[in-house]
C-alpha cells in the first residue's frame, strides 16, 4: 500500500512536470508568433542578421521593411553626388573620420525616393534597410591612400555606413604601361619572354620569317584586325614586319643607325644618337619589348614618311582602336611620345575600350595618363555601359565586384608612381 501511493505520488510530479512545459512552450511558440505578426515591416518574418557587415552596429539585429525590393536600382535614373571631404564634414562623420582629407566621393542613389544627399545631408526617407543586396547609394572614395568602392547601408537610426569589402587581391599587369624615353624598363623586363607565341601564318608573316613573336590574346587581335581589313579592302594586303623585341634585338638596330648616321651621313655622335631615338627607341625604351605591339604594314611600303597617307595607313588610323590597338606614334603627338616620326604602322595593344577611348578623344598613352593624374576619375561611356578610369597611388584598393567590375588594373610606367584601374560600374 505504501508503495503504491508513493508510485501515485511520483506519477502525479512527472505529470505535474511534464504539463508545466507544454505550458511554457505553447506559451513561447504564441509569443514569437505574435512577434511577427505585430512587425509590419517584416513581410517574411525573417529576421536578417548583419554578420556579414562590419560597423559599429554590426552585432544588432535588422528586419528589412515591407516593399523595399521595388526600390533596387533603377539603372537609367540614378542621382549622383561628389563630394569632397575638406569641404564636406558630413563625409567624415559618415565614415567614422576613416576618409582622407584628399578624398573624394562619389555617391550614386539609385532611387533618390529612398535617400539622397541634400542641403549638405543625407536625407533617409522610408527606406532605411539592411539587407545584404538592398542599399541606399553606392560609394566610391578615391584618396591618396585608399580607393574603397562598395554600398552604402542604413540602420533603423539612420547612421549611414560601408559595407565591409575585401582588399583587392587581382594582380597588376602591363597592359596599360607605357614604356618610353622618360620610363624605360630594365634589361630583365625587356627580355621577359613569359607567355609569348610565334607568328606563323603565311597570309600575313613574309619570307618565312620565324622570329616574330607576340602575346596569345593579341595574336587574336591582330587576326581579326586582318580579317575585317581584307574583306574590307582586299587590297590592303597588310603583313607584320615586326613584333616582340629583345632588349639586344634592340640595341643592334639602335646602335647600326647612329653608326650609319656618324658614318655616311656626316651627323656627330651626339647629332646621329638624338635623331635616331626619335626613330628608333633608345634599348630598354621600346614598346616592343612588352610583347603587346606589332609593327604592320601594307605590302610594297616602307616604314618611313613614305607610309604617310598610304591606304593601309588610313585604315589603321580609323579601324585598329576596334580590335584593341591604338596608333602610338600619330602625328602632332611628338611632343609627348618624344618619338618624332609618324609610325602609322606601329600598332599597341590597350584592350578594348581602353583603345576606344583613346581614340575618341585623341589622345596618346603619355596625354591620357596626365589627363589621368590631373583628374584622379574619369568616366566615359563604350557600347551603353560606363567605365572609369581611376588613379590608385598604391596597390590599397577596395572594390566591391558588384558595384565595379575591374577591368584592367595595370602600372603606369617605370617613372610615374601608382596604377591605372579601370573599371566597368555595374
Ligand atoms: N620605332 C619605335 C619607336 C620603336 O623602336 O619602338
Ligand atoms: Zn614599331
Amino acid at each position: 500500500m505504501k508503495n503504491k501511493e508513493k508510485v501515485k505520488r511520483i506519477t502525479g510530479v512527472i505529470a505535474a512536470v511534464i504539463l508545466f512545459c507544454v505550458a511554457i512552450a505553447i506559451l513561447i511558440f504564441l509569443f514569437r508568433k505574435g512577434d511577427v505578426i505585430n512587425t509590419p515591416e517584416n513581410p517574411t518574418g525573417q529576421v536578417t542578421e548583419s554578420s556579414d557587415l562590419s560597423s559599429p552596429t554590426s552585432t544588432r539585429q535588422y528586419t528589412p521593411i515591407e516593399g523595399l525590393n521595388r526600390y533596387l536600382p533603377r539603372k537609367n535614373n540614378p542621382q549622383n553626388v561628389t563630394l569632397t571631404a575638406d569641404k564636406d564634414k558630413v563625409i567624415n562623420d559618415m565614415f567614422n573620420s576613416t576618409v582622407d582629407n584628399d578624398a573624394t566621393v562619389y555617391i550614386s542613389f539609385p532611387d533618390s525616393s529612398v535617400a539622397c544627399y541634400e542641403n549638405d545631408k543625407f536625407n533617409l526617407n522610408t527606406g532605411i534597410f539592411h539587407e545584404k543586396h538592398n542599399y541606399i547609394a553606392t560609394v566610391t572614395i578615391i584618396s591618396d591612400s585608399i580607393i574603397k568602392s562598395g554600398y552604402l547601408l542604413a540602420d533603423r537610426d539612420g547612421t549611414i555606413y560601408m559595407n565591409e569589402i575585401k582588399k583587392s587581391t587581382m594582380k597588376h599587369d602591363v597592359s596599360l604601361r607605357i614604356i618610353n624615353r622618360d620610363n624605360p624598363i630594365t634589361q630583365d623586363e625587356a627580355n621577359d619572354t613569359t607567355g609569348l607565341i610565334q607568328l606563323k601564318d603565311k597570309n600575313y608573316v613574309l619570307d618565312n620569317r620565324d622570329d616574330l613573336f607576340i602575346l596569345p590574346h593579341v595574336k587574336q587581335a591582330l587576326e581579326e584586325l586582318l580579317a575585317a581589313a581584307d574583306k574590307q579592302d582586299a587590297s590592303l594586303k597588310m603583313h607584320v614586319a615586326s613584333a616582340y623585341r629583345t632588349y639586344d634585338s634592340q640595341k643592334q638596330s639602335f646602335d647600326y643607325w647612329v653608326n650609319r648616321r656618324v658614318t655616311q651621313e656626316n651627323m656627330t655622335y651626339a647629332q646621329a644618337y638624338e635623331y635616331t631615338a626619335g626613330r628608333v627607341a633608345i634599348p630598354g625604351c621600346s614598346e616592343h619589348h612588352n610583347g603587346l605591339t606589332l609593327d604592320v604594314v601594307g605590302y610594297g611600303y616602307m616604314m618611313d614618311e613614305s607610309s604617310k597617307g598610304a591606304p593601309y595607313a588610313i585604315w589603321l588610323k580609323n579601324n585598329s582602336y576596334k580590335y584593341g590597338f591604338t596608333v602610338r606614334y600619330e602625328e602632332g603627338k611628338e611632343q609627348y611620345t618624344k618619338i618624332t616620326l609618324y609610325e602609322p604602322w606601329h600598332l599597341r595593344y590597350v584592350g578594348l575600350p581602353t583603345a576606344f577611348y583613346l581614340y575618341n578623344e585623341n589622345l596618346c598613352m603619355e596625354e591620357f595618363y596626365q589627363k589621368l593624374l590631373t583628374e584622379k576619375l574619369i568616366d566615359f561611356t563604350y557600347d551603353n555601359e560606363t567605365y572609369w578610369y581611376i588613379y590608385a597611388k598604391n596597390d590599397n584598393i577596395y572594390i566591391d565586384e558588384n558595384v565595379m567590375e575591374t577591368v584592367q588594373y595595370s602600372r603606369i610606367a617605370s617613372n610615374i608612381e601608382g596604377y591605372v584601374v579601370l573599371c566597368k560600374v555595374k
